[in-house]
This record gives C-alpha cells, sequence and structure tokens, in this order.
C-alpha cells in the first residue's frame, strides 16, 4: 500500500460503499477501520508544520481561538478531514444524523463529552419546557493521545458530541455517509442543560430516576463564537478508484 492516508481512503471505500444514511456497518467493518486509525499517526499527514503553528497560539478569555479544518477527502459515501483545535478551543454540541463516525485524537489533549437521545421517556418524567429533549450521556472524560479511536453510531455511541482542547489537539473525523443537505443529514446545534427531574405533577422525584448520567438538550442556531478557519491539506496524494 502507498502510504497510510490511501490506506484509509481504500477501506472506508469498502466499510461505507452503502452511503445510505442510517446505516451501521458490521463490527467487523468498525473493526477493520479502528485498525487503520490506530495504524495513523499525525506526521502520516504531514501536521508538523500546523501543530508548531497551534502550539504557538494564545487564547484570550471569552473569545474561544478559531478550529481549523483540513480537507482530505469527500464523495457521497463518505468524507475524511481533520480538527486542530488550539488549546481552549471548542467544537460546540452538535449531532451526526444518519451516520456512523470515526474520530481520531492524532495529538493533543482533549475533553469528550457525548450523549444519546432517550427514545422512550419515562411518563412519570415532566419535560421542564418546551422543544427540550431527554438524552443520555455517553461520554465525559479527558482524552490524551495515544488513546481509543471513538466510535458512534445513527443512534447509539454519543451521536451528539462536544470537543474542549484541553492542549493544542488534531482530530481525525471519518464521516460515513457526510453530511449532505440535498439527503437532509445537516448539522444541528445544541445547548445542554443539566437533568433535573420532575414529575409529572409538578413534584420532584425521590429515589426512582436517578439524574446522573443525563441531560436536557435544546436545539440553538449555530454559536456565532464557533469559527472554523480552513487549512489545505498537505498530506500524502489519495489515488481515487
Ligand atoms: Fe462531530
Amino acid at each position: 500500500m502507498a502510504n497510510m492516508v490511501q490506506r484509509l481512503y481504500e477501506t472506508c471505500k469498502d466499510v461505507f460503499k452503502n452511503g445510505e444514511s442510517g446505516y451501521v456497518p458490521p463490527p467487523a467493518d468498525i473493526q477493520r477501520l479502528t485498525a487503520v486509525l490506530d495504524g495513523l499517526n499525525a506526521e502520516d499527514m504531514n501536521l508538523t508544520s500546523i501543530m508548531r503553528v497551534l502550539r504557538r497560539r494564545r487564547s484570550r478569555q471569552h473569545d474561544p481561538p478559531a478550529v481549523i479544518y483540513i480537507h482530505i477527502y469527500e464523495c457521497d459515501q463518505f468524507s475524511i478531514g481533520i480538527f486542530c483545535l488550539p488549546a481552549c478551543g471548542v467544537i460546540p454540541l452538535h449531532d451526526h444524523p444518519g451516520m456512523t463516525v470515526l474520530s481520531k485524537l492524532l495529538f493533543g489533549s482533549m475533553h469528550l463529552q457525548s450523549f444519546d437521545w432517550v427514545e422512550i421517556m419515562p411518563s412519570s418524567i415532566k419535560q421542564p419546557q418546551p422543544g427540550r429533549r431527554l438524552a443520555k450521556v455517553k461520554v465525559d472524560a479527558d482524552l490524551s493521545a495515544p488513546c481509543d479511536v471513538s466510535v458512534l453510531f445513527p443512534a447509539a455511541g454519543g451521536n451528539m458530541h462536544c470537543f474542549r482542547a484541553l492542549t493544542p489537539c488534531a482530530i481525525l473525523d471519518v464521516l460515513g455517509p457526510p453530511y449532505s443537505q440535498a439527503q437532509a443529514r445537516n448539522c444541528t446545534y445544541y445547548h445542554h442543560f443539566p437533568f433535573t427531574p420532575f414529575s409529572s405533577d409538578g413534584g420532584e422525584l425521590n429515589g426512582d430516576v436517578d439524574g446522573e448520567g443525563y441531560a436536557w438538550l435544546e436545539e440553538r442556531a449555530k454559536p456565532e463564537s464557533f469559527i472554523v478557519a480552513a487549512a489545505p491539506y498537505s498530506g500524502p496524494t489519495i489515488l481515487e478508484r
């Protein structure tokens, strides 16, 4: 194989050939793709100079620094790209409708928080206000490279997630299928609020509902503070087939 990036492309081409919204590749395919991502590092993608730039960047209070996106490849079935975050950079809480997403932290440390919808809300729980939906916390943890690849699915694995850089970091994202306005796979952003277990009769629930690990999510417009600047990909060229 010519290079690791080419190997990633070839594997995605096979694993995501179905291309349908909501398609979940079988575990063996996810394992194969994860193994390729495990073998990839920042040097394979020629990120050395951007790492230097990110490390020099200082954050200002109340002003999250811009996130850099390096687009590598996109077709109807999948997309590959890298988000580079300076320290304190944030990718706000957003979803991946109908997608399977593999995220590999290439370098640095970040805090990952992810959620899945609670599909059947217990009748004893009252929605605190219209527009808020109950979600279950999937991950709420600090990650430092090298670490396991994160995998999310259309309805599991933490389909809604946010990243906060603890140090300058870079995340390689593989999306299958990619965002598409034509296919109604748009990105939605969310606010999240702590779970307060009020019962449907207005009283507070005690004992039977554990608030740990839940949150209320509410749709929001794309945060104005979320600024993404594009940078060119300078790693090995992908040969399409
Ligand atoms: Fe994402």
